[in-house]
């Protein structure tokens, strides 16, 4: 049976043992192992059915730590580190050697954040080793952003979650890398690329077609609810085509009339996107329990984090 509690100790013991726990991060929960232990990455692999392809990110817990993992860092990554270290950034740079090849599913880069989480901190404080986490959750499925999420997905085969409470941001980190000095976004994320382009200048994007991609979690479907989920700009509208189901919104503050027959849940009543960010999983995990038929998602503005939540509302729309 799964353990559930905020024992930083005991969670140390089973990474010092070469086994991998579900951790907190100020993003999603992430299921962590030793980055040097082969048995423990290759575990978190397995538990979450993620192909190998898919490279895994390396959490530090300190800039002063990332030479122990990358190597040639660009005078930005510093820039960006001293802005939003510990937070949720990720940065893939040139991988140092001893980075073996499953975690960066090899790839000579290696990404790499440091979470601002006071239990993952501490956790991270008392090992002597950086942690890879994939967010902890089954391949394709919702993150999770609370211990119960991690613990409904995996109830036998992990050992524990250490509990860390509500994620703060909700959302997975922004993920970026460096090619011929310009600054590259990888993957949209908790934060916003008008926050990046003010400390770096101008944010290049990767195309998403790219059949060989830099960052496969850009591509996939993923973050999907089991429920058919659809995403649109006008919900009124797209109601009336699902008549005589049960169906259930996603909007961004309410501000639209509904049959009380639809289940409703609003992200953030004053429409502000980083608390709508921070609502988003828990609202499809919740709306994923009601055994609808359809969800309809409202597209969000297209500014800050409304990028990074129509990302991840795009994909869980996927067929
Ligand atoms: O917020 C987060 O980033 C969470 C928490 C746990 O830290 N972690 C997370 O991990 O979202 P995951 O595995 O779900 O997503 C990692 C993403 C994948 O899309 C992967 O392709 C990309 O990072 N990635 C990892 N290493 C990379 C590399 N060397 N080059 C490009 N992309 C990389
Ligand atoms: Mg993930």
């Amino acid at each position: 049976m799964i353990k559930v509690n905020s024992d930083i100790y005991q969670a140390a013991e089973f990474l010092n043992k070469e086994e991998f726990v579900a951790i907190p991060t100020e993003t999603v929960y992430g299921l962590a192992g030793n980055i040097y232990s082969e048995k423990a990455i290759k575990g978190i692999f397995e538990i979450k059915k993620r192909p190998f392809f898919n490279p895994l990110i390396v959490h530090i817990k300190s800039l002063d730590y990332l030479k122990e993992v990358a190597i040639d860092v660009p005078e930005n990554a510093y820039k960006l580190a001293n802005v939003f270290w510990p937070g949720p950034l990720t940065m893939v740079l040139k991988k140092k050697h001893t980075i073996s090849d499953l975690v960066t599913a090899g790839k000579d880069t290696v990404a790499v954040r440091v979470p601002d989480h006071p239990i993952a901190l501490a956790l991270l404080e008392a090992l002597d080793f950086p942690l890879a986490a994939p967010s902890a959750n089954p391949f394709g499925c919702v993150s999770p952003t609370q211990a119960q999420h991690v613990a409904n997905y995996f109830p036998e085969d992990l050992k524990m979650v250490l509990d860390g409470g509500v994620c703060q941001r909700g959302i997975e980190s922004t993920i970026v890398g460096f090619q011929e000095g310009k600054t590259i976004l990888y993957r949209y994320g908790s934060v916003s690329v008008e926050e990046i382009e003010a400390v770096v200048g101008e944010v290049f994007f990767i195309t998403k077609n790219d059949i060989s991609p830099d960052a496969p979690g850009m591509l996939t479907k993923h973050y999907a609810p089991k429920t058919a989920t659809y995403l649109t700009e006008n919900v009124a509208a797209l109601i009336p085509t699902f008549k005589g189901k049960k169906i259930g919104v996603l909007l961004l503050d309410g501000k639209i009339e509904l049959d009380n027959q639809i289940v409703k849940i609003v992200l953030s009543e004053k429409g502000d996107l980083v608390e709508a960010a921070k609502n988003l999983y828990e609202s499809l995990h919740q709306l994923d329990k009601l055994n609808l038929d359809v969800i309809i998602a409202q597209k969000m503005p297209e500014f800050g984090l409304g990028f990074s939540i129509n990302d991840r509302l795009e994909r869980a729309t996927k067929k």
